[in-house]
């Protein structure tokens, strides 16, 4: 098992961090916080300690990597050009969850990419990942640090469960306090487009570029970022999304708790806080994400709520929706993929409103 070391999440032992860059410029692997989830570093520029990474995870080779930098700077070195549009979002928002895709340089390998002719990168707001790639004095290519299609890390010891016996060094400071992975946005098209809703919101994107575009659907024609398949960050529980305005909601999701219970099966809630007291006579397990207003608590609990439940041996997990507001439809995408398509709206009739355990 990979050692866990404990880090200041604030002021990180520069000791500590000059072991853990000595590992990254021998190309080796190690994960590390951001402020979003647990990372898996490798020097980006490293072709062979890129490949590292992908068998650690075991994820397939179409699907790029981020590439971490410690300044805003760094970014012109990766990038063919940077765009206007880039320098101020950058101001704006870096360090912090926004990843840019821009057409590449060539001293970014393919397998970073994944061959396509763009890349993406992102400056973390977490001093543990600054510190890091200062001191490797290379951009850090790093993946969410679970095993590929899994749910992502936001502590250490996830990353140890996953991916303990792969990766040569833990830097633990902590859980992660985003809890969700970067807002991803295409820079190459006329109007920029987010291919993966995330830790910052839309709406503060907005904010600066007026309307942007959302394209997240992956089930048709080419893919806009290859990484996302419609399957993705799932426990292995099945699990169902419920939709809808929160009492029909509540009322489906009840229902299918009610039923399922009544077939034998144990069955695990993903909720809020407010759905508490209408749960509470069923005889089923919860993992309360927060106040349901409250989003960026939701969006922090997401990943731990539903390793939680997956622990348990269930035989189905039911989630209910957050609505698309603010880190809310980051926590709808996660949940939709997280469901593979199972996703329930009350205004269905009963049958259909239906999932079959097992099928
Ligand atoms: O918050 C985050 O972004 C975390 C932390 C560790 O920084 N990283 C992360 O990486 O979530 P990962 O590998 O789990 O997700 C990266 C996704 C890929 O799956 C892919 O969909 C997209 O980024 N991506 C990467 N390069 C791309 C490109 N050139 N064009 C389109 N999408 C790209
Ligand atoms: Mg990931």
């Amino acid at each position: 098992m990979a050692p866990i070391r404990p880090v200041d999440a604030r002021s990180p032992d520069p000791r500590l961090i000059a072991e853990a860059a000595a590992i990254i410029r021998a190309g080796g692997l190690v994960a590390f916080p951001t402020e979003t989830v647990y990372g898996l570093g490798a020097d980006g520029l490293n072709p062979a300690a890129v490949a590292r990474i992908f068998e650690a995870k075991g994820r397939p080779p179409t699907d790029p990597l981020i590439l971490h930098i410690a300044e805003p700077e760094a970014l012109s070195q990766l990038v063919l050009e940077t765009p206007p549009v880039a320098l101020e979002l950058a101001r704006r928002f870096w360090p912090g969850p926004l990843t840019f895709v821009l057409p590449k340089r060539s001293v970014v390998p393919d397998i970073v990419t994944a061959g396509l002719p763009t890349v993406a990168v992102r400056m973390p707001a977490h001093p543990v990942a600054l510190a890091l790639i200062r001191a490797a004095g290379t951009p850090i290519a790093a993946p969410s640090a679970n095993r590929f299609s899994r749910t992502s890390p936001t502590t250490a010891q996830h990353v140890q469960d996953d991916l303990g016996d792969r990766v040569d060094l833990i830097l633990d400071a902590g859980p992660t306090p985003i809890g969700v992975e970067s807002t991803i946005l295409d820079l190459t098209r006329p109007v920029p487009t987010i291919l993966r809703p995330g830790g910052l919101p839309r709406e503060a994107l907005e904010a600066v570029l007026g309307p942007v575009a959302i394209q997240t659907r992956v089930d048709e024609g080419p893919q806009p970022s290859p990484g996302l398949l419609p399957k993705h960050y799932a426990p292995r529980t099945p699990l169902v999304l419920v939709l809808g305005p929160a009492p029909q909601m509540r009322a489906a999701m009840r229902e299918l708790a009610a039923r399922y219970t009544a077939q034998g099966h144990r069955i695990g809630l993903l909720i809020a806080e407010e759905d508490r007291a209408e749960m509470a006579d069923l005889p089923v397990e919860t993992a309360v994400l927060g106040p349901e207003k409250d989003l960026e608590t939701v969006a922090r609990r997401l990943y731990e709520g539903l390793r939680e439940l997956d622990a348990r041996g269930l035989s189905l997990l039911i989630a209910r929706d957050f609505g698309e507001r603010g880190l809310g439809l980051a926590v709808r995408d996660r949940l939709m993929r997280a469901a593979g398509g199972r996703v329930v709206a009350p205004g269905l009739d009963a049958d259909e409103r239906g999932y079959e355990i097992g099928r």
